[in-house]
């Protein structure tokens, strides 16, 4: 394994940006980043090709890439996508949560998407070095640095095929809250006219057209007054599968939570750290469908307590009231739940180095 990690590192050229922000400039930057507008100095770069494999990995100045008209994603949208944090410690220097995990996820959407599988060291290796160049970027206190490594078809050619040719990238992006005004609880609309992904679909892997086909009941959402868009299953239009962007939990008067099972959903790390946390606490999970109807009605009823989205992004979001042309409901008193604020508090001290460290997630980021 350390062989491979050093022949990992040392596949990559590293030519430093010459034009790289001012200090002053990024403290300001780094004061209210938000989320996904900006972005550090570097990026990496790794071809491929199917004659020649990974080759001529780079870290280098982040700029705009030249391609051309016909270059296969613009068409054919073969592109899939991770994202993952980086986050400062205490001591100064930065770490990243299950970022084995992310290269395992990409290289099972990769497989879905019919391109070639990144080694998983080489993946690892690439987002050490844009954390380890960008060091500057990552943000104390409650913001993290966003990573996002990406790859895409860049062959010149319209056939309907898979590319034979490919670029990986990772740029950086320092984030805060994913949702803006850092709100207690986000409202959610169910989509009823669209639905995200069908069984033997792409709604498994993370590939930039799941989110291109959520962009307009998204849009729907928000012109309902909400936040994000919560998604059935295609075939009884009845299960609730998950957001646009971020898996569901499910808190009842029991004391037991339940989230919707694999399958079409994202397997979230988010989502996975949980289950594994609370199992640890003795709190009894449970991976099961769960309808609309009966969503309503345990509201309603008092039965269901909370409810709360995770992800990368939106970390654990408690979700105040739900939103559908059958009408709305409110989910317990509207705000955070203890079990989300409790949650939330364990994950990103595990994350952030500041308590024990049990399944040995967190790994020195450079
Ligand atoms: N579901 C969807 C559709 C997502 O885009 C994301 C975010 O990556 C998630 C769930 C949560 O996944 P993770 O916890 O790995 O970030
Ligand atoms: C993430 O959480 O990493 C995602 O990709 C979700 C996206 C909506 C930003």
């Amino acid at each position: 394994m350390e062989e491979t990690a050093k022949a990992a590192k040392q596949q990559f050229n590293v030519r430093p940006n010459a034009q790289a922000i001012s200090a002053a400039e990024r403290a300001t930057l780094l004061e209210d980043p938000g989320f996904g507008r900006v972005f550090t100095d570097h990026m990496v770069v790794i071809k491929y090709s199917d004659d020649r494999g990974w080759y001529d990995a780079e870290v280098t100045a982040r700029a705009p890439l030249s391609i051309d008209p016909a270059c296969s994603v613009l068409h054919y949208a073969q592109e899939i996508f991770e994202g993952m944090k980086a986050y400062r410690t205490q001591d100064g220097g930065a770490v990243l949560f299950r970022p084995d995990a992310n290269a395992r996820r990409f290289r099972q959407s990769a497989e879905r998407l019919a391109m070639p599988l990144i080694p998983e060291e080489l993946f690892l290796e690439a987002v050490r070095q844009i954390v380890s160049i960008d060091r500057d970027w990552v943000p104390s206190g409650e913001g993290a640095l966003y990573l996002r490594p990406f790859m895409f078809g860049s062959e010149v050619m319209l056939g309907v095929r898979p590319s034979s040719e490919y670029l990986f990238l990772v740029i950086a992006s320092p984030a805060g809250n994913y949702f803006k005004g850092g709100k207690d609880a986000v409202t959610i609309w169910v989509s009823n006219d669209y639905t995200r992904a069908a069984p033997g679909g792409t709604g498994a892997a993370k590939c930039g057209g799941n989110y291109a086909a959520g962009l307009l009941p998204q849009a729907q959402a928000v012109a309902n007054g909400c936040d994000q868009v919560v998604f059935l299953d295609a075939v009884e239009r009845r299960w609730v599968d998950e957001l646009g962007g971020m898996n569901l939990f499910f808190v009842f008067d029991d004391g037991s939570i339940n989230t919707p099972p694999l399958g079409t959903i994202l397997p979230g790390i988010t989502r996975d750290s949980l289950l594994t946390i609370a199992r640890d606490r003795g709190i009894k999970v449970s991976e099961s469908p769960y309808a609309i109807d009966q969503w309503r009605a345990d509201a309603e009823s008092g039965r269901l307590r909370e409810t709360f989205a995770c992800g990368t992004a939106a970390v654990i979001t408690p979700v105040g009231e739900v939103r559908s042309v059958d009408g709305n409901f409110k989910i317990g008193d509207g705000g955070a739940g203890p079990v989300a604020k409790e949650l939330r508090k364990t994950l990103t001290d595990i994350q952030r180095g500041n308590a024990p460290d049990p399944h040995g997630w967190v790994q020195k980021a450079y």
